[in-house]
């Protein structure tokens, strides 16, 4: 069996994150060759045009650690029905300078989790968009949003309730093979 090597995202920078938690439960729950690290976001300053010509080292990293996966996954929260303004800014880094943009057929997946009803759906939606114009290569179903309830998750990712646990079983299961069918055709290395 391949083994595929997923840089994660976690959109949130809160030290409390229910979408970090989440981001463990689907490293836990994955199936059998995927190989997850954490692609940080934290540290990179505002992107702004004018560097260019010479990206500063947390830019540089981030773009290396992009080079370095297979595939991508997006854990994140939804912020004014959008995607949270650190998440945008990482990938509006990683797309640049023009002609280098590391989104370029990449595998991705996107998924998210909150307290309100429709669980990110509409943070989602926005996130795919942009992935969109970036090129990668979503997996378009299934599609996963998360109604986060206090409890839903023990700290180190384990998830209470069974159906909640199988879906995001399947979810991680049906990413594999969807990296697999990219990779087929347009391999990474
Ligand atoms: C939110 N929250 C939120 N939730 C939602 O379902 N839709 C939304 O549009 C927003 N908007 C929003 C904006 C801002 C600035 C904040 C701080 C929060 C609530 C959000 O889902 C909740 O705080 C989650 O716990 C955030 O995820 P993390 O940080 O716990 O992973």
């Amino acid at each position: 069996m391949n083994e595929y090597r997923v840089g994660y995202f976690v959109g949130s920078l809160s030290a409390s994150s229910i979408n970090r938690v989440l981001s463990q439960a689907l490293i836990r729950l994955a199936p059998d060759g995927l190989a997850f690290t954490e692609i940080p976001i934290g540290d990179l300053p505002l992107y702004n045009r004018d560097f260019d010509v010479d990206y500063p080292p947390e830019a540089r990293a981030l773009k290396q650690r992009i080079a370095e996966s297979d595939a991508l996954l997006f854990v994140t929260p939804e912020y004014n029905r959008s995607i949270p303004g650190a998440l945008k800014n990482a990938i509006d880094w990683a797309s640049r300078p023009w002609g280098t943009n590391s989104f370029d057929h990449v595998p991705a997946a996107v998924i998210g989790a909150s307290p309100g009803a429709i669980g990110t759906a509409l943070a989602q939606q926005s996130l795919r968009s942009v992935l969109s114009f970036c090129n990668a290569r979503q997996m378009t179903a299934p599609e996963a949003y998360l109604t986060f309830r206090e409890g839903l998750f023990e700290d180190d990712g384990t998830v209470t309730d069974a159906s909640t646990e199988e879906f995001l079983r399947s979810f991680m299961t049906e990413f594999r093979d969807h990296i697999e069918r990219v990779l087929t055709v347009l391999p990474r290395r």
